[in-house]
């Protein structure tokens, strides 16, 4: 049990009767880099919000640590660092203020910040930016700013709310090759859209949608659970200027397409663009199968030239889809079946902040907020 260093248990968060939660439980054990991955309002925010003691939830329990989320509040915090999807900061101070002062919140004493300060500054490009009021720096330099606040008492645990959607491709990638090496001893959970982006960090996805988890796993098992597999093949169209060295006739489009689908085990047959040189297909077939060897013969017998074939699992993009398509228009509210379209209407966007607004007020509505 000491090796889960994040615990949640039938989360569920309620605003009015919408769910934006739904008994959400997953663990993240120690070392672990997890890609937290969901389309737009699944409920990547209100997770790690919860798990970071800013707001509650409406039932289930969260430990960080093995410290309660509810009851044992600054312990949780002490032992993360949260970069929430916009980082508050105060504008009026400049970088080096404020991560002096994030650090003195966090008790660290002046020759532990010195040398913490140079490591995150370095790890997220502040160099020449430590002089500078807040104020002044772009959108993606405020949120190098907010992840270096994360940093500064090098937790061992980190919560990371999209942190790489304001930087450069450059940056980006900088910031993954820094996670990988501190996911090596740190355990991160990272929100992101980039699904690239967990293929190079991670090693584990979990998937929300709708307010549920929809996968949970190694990135392979979640690639494998569509349970479909997908072969691409090619067959020579036209030989060109040099002799053809199939045994029958040269096909045309349809002849190749009415044999592969009338092969057993294929499902749908889609013609791919190609040059006129050759006919290319798309094939998906049962990933418990390997179609490969039929295919073969079946071009061979036919006296055709085939120029490729390919058998891909699905991507982590396809299952995503799959898992989640639609589901902004499906119903989330408690009770009978009802248009979700105006789920919002009270709803008090605190994440459209203005930059400029400091305070990150989520918990105005602490009424909805009961256990
Ligand atoms: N204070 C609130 N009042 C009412 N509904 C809310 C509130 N906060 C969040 N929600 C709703 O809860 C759902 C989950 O929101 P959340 O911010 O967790 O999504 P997300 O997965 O982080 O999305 P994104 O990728 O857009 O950041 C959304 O439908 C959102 O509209
Ligand atoms: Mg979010």
């Amino acid at each position: 049990m000491s090796d889960v260093m994040i615990y949640a248990n039938g989360l569920t968060k309620r605003y009015g009767s919408f769910r934006a939660l739904d008994d959400v439980s997953f663990e993240v054990r120690r070392g672990e880099v997890v890609g937290f991955l969901g389309p737009n309002g699944a409920g990547k925010s209100t997770t790690m919000r919860i798990l970071t003691c800013f707001i509650a939830p409406t039932s289930g329990t969260a430990k960080v640590q093995g410290h309660d989320v509810f009851d044992d509040t600054l312990a949780v915090r002490a032992s993360l660092g949260y970069l929430p999807q916009r980082a508050p900061l105060y504008l009026e101070m400049t970088v080096y203020e404020y991560l002096r002062f994030a650090a003195k919140l966090r008790n660290l004493d002046e020759s532990t910040f010195n040398k913490r300060v140079r490591n995150v500054v370095e790890v997220c490009g502040l160099a020449q930016s430590l002089a500078k009021e807040i104020r002044t720096l772009s959108h993606g330099y405020r949120q190098r700013v907010g992840l270096a606040q994360a940093l500064i008492h090098d937790p061992p645990i980190l919560v990371l709310d999209e942190p790489t959607s304001d930087l450069d491709p450059n940056e980006k990638t900088e910031f993954l090759n820094y996670l990988k090496q501190i996911g090596e001893d740190r355990t991160v959970l990272l929100s992101t859209h980039n699904l690239k982006e967990v293929e190079t960090a991670c090693a584990r996805a979990i998937i929300v949608s709708r307010g549920r988890v929809v996968a949970d796993g190694a990135l392979d098992d979640i690639r494998a659970r569509s349970g479909n597999v997908r072969y691409v093949v090619t067959v020579q169209e036209s030989a060109g200027e040099q002799p053809y060295r199939g045994r029958g006739q040269l096909p045309r489009m349809d002849e190749v397409e009415n044999a592969l689908a009338h092969l057993k085990g294929v499902g749908k047959v889609t013609e791919l663009p190609t040059d006129e040189r050759a006919h290319t297909f798309e094939l998906i077939g049962d990933e418990d199968t390997d179609l490969r060897p039929e295919l073969f013969h079946l071009i061979a017998d036919k006296g055709w030239v085939m120029l490729e074939l390919r058998r891909d699992t699905q991507t982590l993009e396809d299952v995503f889809r799959q898992l989640t398509i639609g589901d902004e228009r499906r119903n989330r509210q408690i009770g009978p079946a009802t248009d979700t379209s105006s789920d919002d209407d009270d709803y008090d966007d605190e994440d459209d902040d203005d930059d400029d607004d400091d305070d990150d007020d989520d918990d105005d509505d602490s009424s909805k907020d009961k256990r």
